[in-house]
């Protein structure tokens, strides 16, 4: 093995470019070539890349989202498209690729795992830490800590006006960013969209537990659970209590990576190339309790179950 190629792709997680570091600097180390794709599997179709050297990724441990930019790329998925990217890593002689991202990204990967010759390794990160065989992807924390101070400042307001909140967290899919900032943040309530709810029994615990003499209800909602704006309104008509919404956003993707985050993106760059030496493909490299552990792209595509042994800590916290 002599070249390698890195990108990223899907949506952007802090910590994406402590991965990226992490792979460009071993594998300089280990006499390997980089090159870098611009715009993750788009830049694959396209042939937009730079050559990675090892200044090229100084300085890059604390920003957020990533230097080799990213997208959600159509073309990619299309049989010309899959065609095109194998031809040009073939014409640029790259032997191994590692690809940083979601399930996605980890899809993209799969079919160039099954269509090219070289060998594709991926690194789990996103925000919504929907990957399996890691104890969490590169991206999660940062972005539950970001949620987290909004949700301790939102409490504030929502204690001295007597109000219900929803907050609305990331998560089409996912309910992880969901269920760990509502336990860290003693949510009175947490939907996810893996597990199905009732408002009208979340209307009566709202009515029953402010007669109580709870000054507050906050609601974190995952995004793939149901309309922020539907819910705020339903349960404001069902409590006949003040209620109002706050839709977080892509303020989670963004800003500095936790240590977290540094440290999980460093080591699993760092693994990720000695993994393409070895000679493995199809494989995410993770990390389980601080060790590499390689699962296939089938499996971790399957992602992570929610604990709803969390949720009920969370509500018998709460309550
Ligand atoms: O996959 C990460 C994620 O942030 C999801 O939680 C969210 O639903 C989606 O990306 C938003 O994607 P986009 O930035 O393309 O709107």
């Amino acid at each position: 093995m002599d070249r390698i190629a890195v990108l990223t792709s899907g949506g952007d997680a802090p910590g994406m470019n402590d991965a990226i570091r992490g792979i460009v600097r071993t594998a300089l180390d280990r006499d390997l070539e980089v090159v870098g794709f611009k715009r993750g599997y788009e830049g694959l179709v396209k042939n937009d890349y730079r050559m990675m050297d090892s200044p090229s990724v100084g300085n890059i441990l604390e920003e957020g989202g990533t230097i080799l930019q990213t997208y959600r790329s159509e073309r990619f998925k299309e049989a010309e498209g899959l065609r095109q990217a194998c031809e040009n890593l073939d014409e640029l002689e790259v032997d191994g690729l590692v690809t940083i991202g979601g399930d996605g990204t980890f899809s993209g990967a799969l079919d160039l795992d099954e269509r090219w010759g070289g060998q594709v390794v991926g690194i789990p990160a996103t925000i919504d830490n929907d990957i399996g065989g890691t104890d969490i992807c590169v991206g999660f924390d940062t972005a539950v800590s970001t949620a987290l101070q909004a949700l301790d400042r939102i409490r504030d307001t929502a204690t001295s006006h007597e109000r219900t909140f929803i907050i609305e967290v990331m998560g089409r899919d996912s309910g992880h960013i969901a269920l760990t900032v509502g336990l860290a943040g003693g949510a009175e309530e947490i939907l996810v969209p893996e597990i199905e709810f009732d408002l009208d029994a979340i209307a009566d615990r709202i009515v029953r537990e402010r007669e109580a003499g709870k000054l507050h209800y906050i609601v974190v909602l995952a995004e793939g659970a149901g309309k922020g704006f539907d819910v705020s309104e339903q349960l404001q008509a069902k409590t006949d209590m003040q209620t109002r919404l706050v839709v977080l956003g892509h303020v989670q993707r963004g800003g500095a990576p936790t240590a977290w985050d540094r440290v999980g993106g460093s080591k699993m760059g760092y693994h990720a190339v000695d993994t393409l030496l070895e000679g493995e493909s199809g494989v995410s490299v993770g990390l389980l309790d601080g060790d590499r552990n390689l699962t296939s792209f089938e499996e971790a595509i399957k992602g992570k179950n929610i604990d709803e042994k969390d949720l009920e800590i969370a509500r018998t916290l709460s309550s």
